[in-house]
């Protein structure tokens, strides 16, 4: 198999987890380059549930590399948590096959304490983050004054420096009515959680050259998706990290040209978490869906907006990533609508559009132009093969194909690992 990136096509949530793990089967690697443990990534196998944060979805297979590369913020105490929860479960997880990046940046406590902050300060203007400090630990990355892994540890420096930190960050919390953080507590918190990781820690961009010069195929666990992209997304309601394709080249040391396939993965219909405009949010759709026990956040439990297909967002996202093809997940969740609607473009102040615009503003203020397609009024959930679908389905996936100008290369009947077939 060829070296992979799989990335999220609209708000995240896709069901990348679910894809990575399917063509986990055939790859050798798998690497995250970006997100933290805002990211959720179900997978199931087997009737049995597991859900990743930071620990790449491959992790579930026997024998395969996982690597957390430097573009990831690592939250120590989370991702010693998330390793006990799925030893619990009987994965394996040890130093012969998870691989730290050295050069990954700390989530440390105080960033949770900032992005808890900024959200009060926002009031009704909050992001709706996650509130596991991404936003606070990328900044602190950009402005060079955060603690990369190979940086933190019980050293005199870490100490200092950790101390000046939490000054100016106490200061702040103890405006908004927050606690302050002691420097006690925190080192109490933060050395034993990154003593434990230590044996995992190395300089991953060479495991990832290593493989790939050994022919070995590489897959890149997207985290988020397009429309949380730093640069690309509704911004500012997006996460703080390029989350689209060059993200698994910056975030990993992979070399550029080494990249076969990017695959992006969508959603028969769309949902997002969190706040910012959404052109086909229905609530009426979103009902269904959370009735049905669905849509409800794999990181904070929140319930998803839900809302109807819409191919401006994946055509662009088509572009932006340079997509090959799609996988699109969820096509069950349909299975019952006798009309489905699908958006095909957008009106602005008269103006019809193809793109998304630019501002938030614009965004709120387009009217979807939607097209109307028969439902299948049946449960698909049984089908293994393309030909087990029923007509209207398969003409929904030819339609979302024409509109998006993408080929559709897997599709999610289901959210088992068998559930999937490949187009
Ligand atoms: P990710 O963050 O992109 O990995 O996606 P999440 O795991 O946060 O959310 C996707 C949800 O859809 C999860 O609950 C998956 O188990 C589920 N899922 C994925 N693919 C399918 C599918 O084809 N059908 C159904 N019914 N559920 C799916
Ligand atoms: P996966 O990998 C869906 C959203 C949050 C919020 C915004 C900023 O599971 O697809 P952050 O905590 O990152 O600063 O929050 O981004 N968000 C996600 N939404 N799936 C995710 O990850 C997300 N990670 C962040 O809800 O709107
Ligand atoms: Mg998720």
């Amino acid at each position: 198999m060829p070296n992979v990136i799989i990335t999220g096509a609209q708000w995240g949530d896709e069901g990348k987890g679910k894809i990575v793990d399917f063509l986990t089967e055939t790859a050798d690697v798998v690497v995250r380059g970006a997100g933290g443990n805002n990211a959720g990534h179900t997978v199931i196998q087997g009737g049995q549930k597991y859900v990743l944060h930071l620990i790449p979805s491959g992790i579930l297979w026997k024998d395969k590399t996982c690597v957390i590369g430097n573009g990831v913020v690592m939250d120590p105490m989370g991702l010693n948590a998330e390793i006990d929860k799925l030893r619990g479960q009987n994965v394996i997880i040890n130093e012969a096959n998870l691989f730290i990046s050295d050069r990954a940046h700390i989530v440390m406590p105080y960033h949770r304490g900032l992005d808890q902050r900024r959200e009060i300060l926002l009031a009704a203007k909050k992001i709706g983050t996650t509130g596991r400090g991404i936003g606070p630990a990328y900044a602190d990355k950009i402005e060079r004054r955060g603690f990369r892994f190979i940086d933190a540890g019980d050293t005199p420096v870490f100490r200092e420096r950790l101390e000046e930190r939490l000054d100016e960050c106490n200061g702040l919390f103890t405006a908004v009515g927050l606690p302050k953080l002691e420097i006690a507590q925190v080192l109490d918190e933060v050395l034993p959680a990154i003593a434990r990781l230590v044996p995992f820690r190395t300089n991953t961009s060479m495991i990832v050259h290593d493989a790939i010069t050994a022919g070995k195929s590489l897959l890149f666990e997207g985290a988020q998706g397009t429309y949380l992209d730093i640069d690309h997304g509704t911004y500012p309601f997006v996460t703080s990290s390029n989350t689209t394709a060059g993200g698994a080249i910056t975030g990993t040391g992979a070399a550029l040209r080494k990249i076969d396939r990017v695959v992006g993965v969508c959603k028969a219909y769309t949902t997002r978490v969190g706040s910012g405009p959404f052109v086909t949010e229905n609530d009426a759709l979103g009902d269904r869906l959370h009735n049905m026990g669905r849509e409800f956040g794999a990181t904070t439990g929140r319930p998803r907006r839900c809302g109807w297909l819409d191919t401006v967002m994946v055509r662009y996202a088509g572009i932006i990533n340079g997509l090959d093809d799609l996988a699109v997940t969820n096509l069950d969740g349909l299975d019952g609508v006798s009309e489905i609607q699908v958006c095909t473009a957008y009106t602005l102040d008269g103006e019809r559009l193809t793109v998304p615009p630019a501002t938030v503003d614009e965004m709120a203020r387009c009217v979807p132009v939607y097209e109307t397609l028969p439902g299948w009024n049946c449960d698909i959930t049984a089908a293994r093969k393309i030909t087990d679908l029923p007509t209207n389905a398969r003409a929904y996936l030819d339609r979302m194909t024409a509109l998006t100008g993408l080929p559709i290369s897997m599709i999610g009947v289901g959210p088992d690992r068998e559930q999937t077939l490949v187009a």
